[in-house]
């Protein structure tokens, strides 16, 4: 596991969208898993900007996004298809029709999971993934539980969880109760994972997910056992980390 501690939200996110884009620039077919949240903002407009200045293309990349709400619509301001068509998708010259997200108003939602896992499969799986962790350690929508769920699939949300997300609706009662999300196969079958953190909040919770014992009761903790993990967090976020047994890079050691 690699980790990048950069000094701050603006430095994180800008190592993050470097890493994305050496993914595109390197293969232009890239298929890129993406998060949704308020921690990716900072790297998707470093990569508007990048697509914007310096050419970066989008223009056969295919992604697919980890999770959606269960019953809101992609027009819905808070659906996760809605969040990334106007914080990414629609600012970069990427093809709509290249783009997944799971259909939160899909007639039969188990379906849809089982057909959402086999367009990944049937891409050749997924070359970088995105993930950001929620504050009980949750990734995409993969909810503390006893044990891991590997499809794509439909899952409960925990209190914690609609409290948090709750930021965005107008009424705790408005958070679905239920979303899609990938499982833990998609997104630790993806070539490379990239795993962004950021402020004090999560510092206790991140430490426990990298440096403590691997469990679905903490389900971050389970990229420990992914080969090719890169970590970028921010000092708040890194601050309760022991970093003594992983490959450390700090913001002055990296070139820029
Ligand atoms: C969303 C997702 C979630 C978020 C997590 C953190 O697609 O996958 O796991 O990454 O809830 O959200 P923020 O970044 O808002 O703290």
């Amino acid at each position: 596991m690699r980790i990048i501690v950069a000094k701050d939200y603006t430095e994180m996110s800008k190592r993050a969208a470097d890493i994305i884009a050496s993914q595109v620039r390197i293969n232009a077919h890239s298929v890129i898993g993406l998060a949704t949240g308020s921690t990716p903002i900072g790297a998707y407009e470093e990569l508007i900007r990048q697509y914007n200045e310096e050419g970066l293309n989008f223009g056969n990349v295919d992604t697919f996004n980890l999770d959606e709400y269960l019953g809101l619509n992609c027009t819905h301001s808070q659906s996760y298809r809605y969040f990334m068509n106007k914080y990414l998708l629609d600012h970069v010259n990427i093809d709509p029709d290249r783009t997944h997200v799971p259909d939160g108003m899909a007639e039969d939602p188990e379906s849809e999971c089982e057909a959402y896992d086999q367009l990944i499969r049937e891409i050749g799986g997924i070359d970088l993934q995105l993930l950001g962790m929620g504050n009980n350690g949750h990734i995409g929508f993969n909810e503390p539980s006893s044990f891991y769920t590997a499809p794509t699939h439909i899952v409960k949300l925990t209190e914690s969880t609609i409290k948090a997300n709750s930021r965005y609706f107008d009424n705790e009662k408005d958070v679905p109760r239920y979303a899609m999300t990938m499982g833990f196969r998609p997104i630790m079958q993806a070539k490379r994972v990239i795993f962004v953190v950021s402020g004090k909040a999560k510092a206790k919770v991140v430490k426990e997910a990298l440096e403590g014992p691997i469990t679905p009761q903490l389900p971050a903790s389970i990229l420990q056992l992914h080969h090719d993990v890169i970590v970028v967090l921010d000092q708040d976020a890194a601050s309760e980390m022991d970093l003594k047994d992983n490959f450390i890079l700090t913001d002055d050691q990296l070139f820029r």
